[in-house]
């Protein structure tokens, strides 16, 4: 079965992370396939927007920890770097619909998302100095715009878990809705922007956004080149580590 989901209904394209047994953790090939999917959706005159979403009750666990330890990315032009700068290359919408645990990339990929709902029983978490790395995405500059510096802080330097409602309230989020009527909801949502003008959708986003790009570019690269670094450093050996044999790490030895 494949890691990834496709379903285009209604000129939306849902895509479905479905590696649910390692919840959803992303890995190298998963990074290509979401790229040329919101590469695709560009150019597909049937679909209006990209919903992304997972499966097995979690969004994403974030990067496979796994592939991070035995082939971490060596340049920026990696499957991760090029999904990072697909978020923000591409022109038509992508929404979230979080239904569980969003760790790491999981939650970084808001920030590059036009809508993002979650269920009242998700939650999100950066824990990005608890595993010796830093944050990316441009985490480490739109977060604090968007969530105010000092909850940015707080969320990247405990690395500790933030509820839905925390995340709404703080305004990462567009929504909350109950567990049970969340597909019917994000659904309903999401029908609306596909109803919508295309071509206004397309302008509205590149109003919204396109600062935002400019500014991501060099943020996005400075973080990268200091996260490759630190993958291979001895912080993030010892906590990629203890992850797998299921103990906390001693960053303190
Ligand atoms: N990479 C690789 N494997 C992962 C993973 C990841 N990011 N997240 C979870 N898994 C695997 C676990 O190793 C476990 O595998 P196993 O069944 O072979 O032992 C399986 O998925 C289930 O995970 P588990 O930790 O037992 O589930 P949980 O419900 O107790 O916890 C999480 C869920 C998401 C809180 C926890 O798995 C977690 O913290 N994962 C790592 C998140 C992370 O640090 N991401 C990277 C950010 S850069």
């Amino acid at each position: 079965m494949s890691d990834i989901r496709i379903e285009v209904k209604d000129r939306i394209q849902k895509i479905t992370l479905n590696r649910a047994d390692k919840k959803n953790a992303l890995t190298r090939a998963m990074y290509d396939e979401l790229c040329a999917l919101l590469r695709d959706a560009d150019e597909k005159n049937d679909i209006a927007l990209t919903l992304i979403t997972g499966s097995g009750g979690s969004f994403t666990s974030g990067n496979d920890l796994m592939d991070f330890m035995q082939e971490p990315p060596t340049s920026l032009d990696s499957p991760v770097g090029r999904f990072l700068h697909t978020l923000i290359a591409i022109d038509k919408p992508l929404v979230a619909a979080v239904n569980g645990p969003a760790v790491g990339i999981g939650a970084t990929i808001i920030g590059h998302c036009d809508a993002a709902y979650a269920t009242t029983s998700s939650w999100f978490q950066l824990p990005f100095v608890n595993l010796g790395l830093v944050p990316e995405a441009g985490a480490t500059h739109w977060l604090a715009e968007m969530v105010g510096s000092a909850k940015a802080g707080d969320w990247l330097m405990t690395g500790r878990k933030i509820t839905a409602t925390e995340a709404l309230e703080s305004g990462l989020l567009s929504d909350v809705f109950d567990d049970d009527s969340f597909e019917e909801s994000v659904i309903k949502r999401a029908t609306m922007i596909a109803s919508a003008a295309p071509d206004s959708i397309r302008v509205t986003k590149r109003l919204m956004r396109h600062r935002f790009r400019d500014a991501m570019k060099s943020v996005m690269s400075e973080e990268g080149e200091i996260f490759m670094k630190k993958l291979n450093g001895p912080e993030a050996q010892e906590a990629m580590g203890a992850f797998f044999e299921k103990r906390k790490p001693n960053f303190w030895k």
